[in-house]
């Protein structure tokens, strides 16, 4: 990437403050040695800069780069039939129950070759970088054996040698009770779980620790033993928590120092100060919300009022959320959450950075920050949640490509 001034755009740098998005409008920014340099009102651009090479960009919005910190991508097969017996009545604890469900795409992910699950899960990937998405968290949960968890962080890192994106790789062995393990979670949990992330830390695959603590899935103590083993081993934690039903994960996480609790639409509204008081993040996952017909919303009101940072991401998977649009996301974030478009921006940048421990990085537009930018076709930063998807993207600005 060369050193660059870029002029003639609206930046939303999405730096918390007084303004709106952060917006600058006649802005500047300066890209020098693969970080931003400068933004500000192209008025007050230093002298220091002005010799560089420099390209106008006519006017457009130019925002961080969009993050997606919560996805299930690497998988095989689909969902559809799943998807028309949902549509006929059956619910998808019953479907779980039944030995469909997340079951039946481990099944598919096991039987898969290597370049099988590449090549479909490039296809979902390509969609979120046409969208400007230039960070992307990926979780095992398909394979539920040591060696096929183990593979899925494999085929998640490779595609980041295949394309200009950065990717973060979550342990989620503790997804679903494999038929192998039927009524015996508390084994599974101590035979592949716990030495398969001892492995798998070991090999330097694993950036976090996910699980799924639910009726159909796992207890919160059972997740609790799990969390004990990362944190000795200094891996950070996240869960999958009220998604269907209450089980105080959202608090399990917080009291392990978590990243973030994802999902939410069951958290008791009594339950957000004490989560807030962690510095979790809440990440909301509008797309699951719709495809499973949800009612219950997350208590928004309540995070909003303790300050809690909220992200936004497209969980895309087989089963609850089959969405590969971080734009759609969003707007189903303002439609189905009744979240602002600046709110949602932010859950896509900046508070998804911090979703990933990645604050220092990514997410905003701010001197130091790595040089990972989008550059839309749209007037106001508004657009990015209004549009119901669609191809507003103008281009990436990145230091993993030559723009
Ligand atoms: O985030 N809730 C658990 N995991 C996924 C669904 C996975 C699946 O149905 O295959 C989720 O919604
Ligand atoms: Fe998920």
């Amino acid at each position: 990437m060369q050193d660059m001034i870029y002029t003639g755009s609206s930046v939303a740098t999405m730096i918390k403050g007084d303004k709106p998005y952060g917006l600058i409008s006649d802005a500047t920014f300066v890209v020098q040695n693969k970080r931003i340099a400068w933004v500000g009102k192209t008025a007050d651009l230093p002298a220091r800069f002005v010799h560089m090479k420099s390209e106008d960009l006519g006017g457009r919005v130019v925002t961080p780069a969009l993050i997606d910190c919560h996805t299930h991508l690497v998988f095989a097969g689909s969902r559809a039939l799943e998807f028309a017996d949902r549509l006929g009545g059956a619910s998808y604890q019953e479907i779980a129950l039944n030995g469909g469900g997340i079951v039946s795409t481990v099944l598919a992910t096991r039987n898969a070759t290597d370049e099988q699950l590449v090549t479909q899960s490039l296809r979902r990937l390509d969609c979120l970088i046409g969208e400007g998405v230039a960070v992307v968290e990926i979780k095992s949960g398909y394979g539920l054996t040591i060696e096929d968890e183990l593979r899925m962080l494999r085929i998640a890192r490779t595609l980041a040698t295949l394309r200009p994106v950065k990717i973060v790789t979550t342990w989620l062995a503790a997804h679903a009770i494999p038929p192998e393990y039927r009524l015996r979670a508390d084994e599974y949990i101590d035979q592949i779980a716990i030495p398969g992330l001892q492995r798998g830390v070991k090999e330097g695959l694993i950036d976090a620790v996910d699980g799924f603590c639910e009726e159909i899935a796992f207890s919160a103590q059972q997740i609790e033993r799990l969390f004990k083993i990362a944190k000795s081993l200094n891996i950070p934690v996240k869960l999958h928590a009220e998604q269907l039903s209450d089980q105080k994960g959202a608090l399990l996480a917080a009291r392990y120092n978590g990243l973030s609790a994802d999902h939410l639409e069951h958290l008791a509204a009594t339950d957000v100060a004490e989560f807030a008081s962690s510095g979790a993040v809440a990440v909301l996952l509008p797309g699951a919300f719709y495809t499973l017909r949800e009612t219950k919303l997350p208590p928004i009101q309540q995070l909003r009022k303790h300050d809690v940072d909220i992200a936004i991401a497209t969980d895309c998977n087989p089963g609850s959320s089959p969405l590969s649009s971080i734009i759609t996301a969003m707007n189903m974030a303002c439609t189905e959450f009744l979240m602002t478009p600046e709110e949602a921006l932010t859950g896509v940048t900046r508070s998804a950075a911090k979703a990933l421990n990645l604050s220092k990085q990514f997410g905003v537009i701010a001197p130091g920050v790595v040089a990972e930018l989008a550059v839309w076709n749209i007037d106001h930063p508004a657009e990015l949640s209004y549009w119901l998807g669609g191809c507003v993207l103008y281009k990436r600005i990145s230091q993993m490509v030559e723009a």
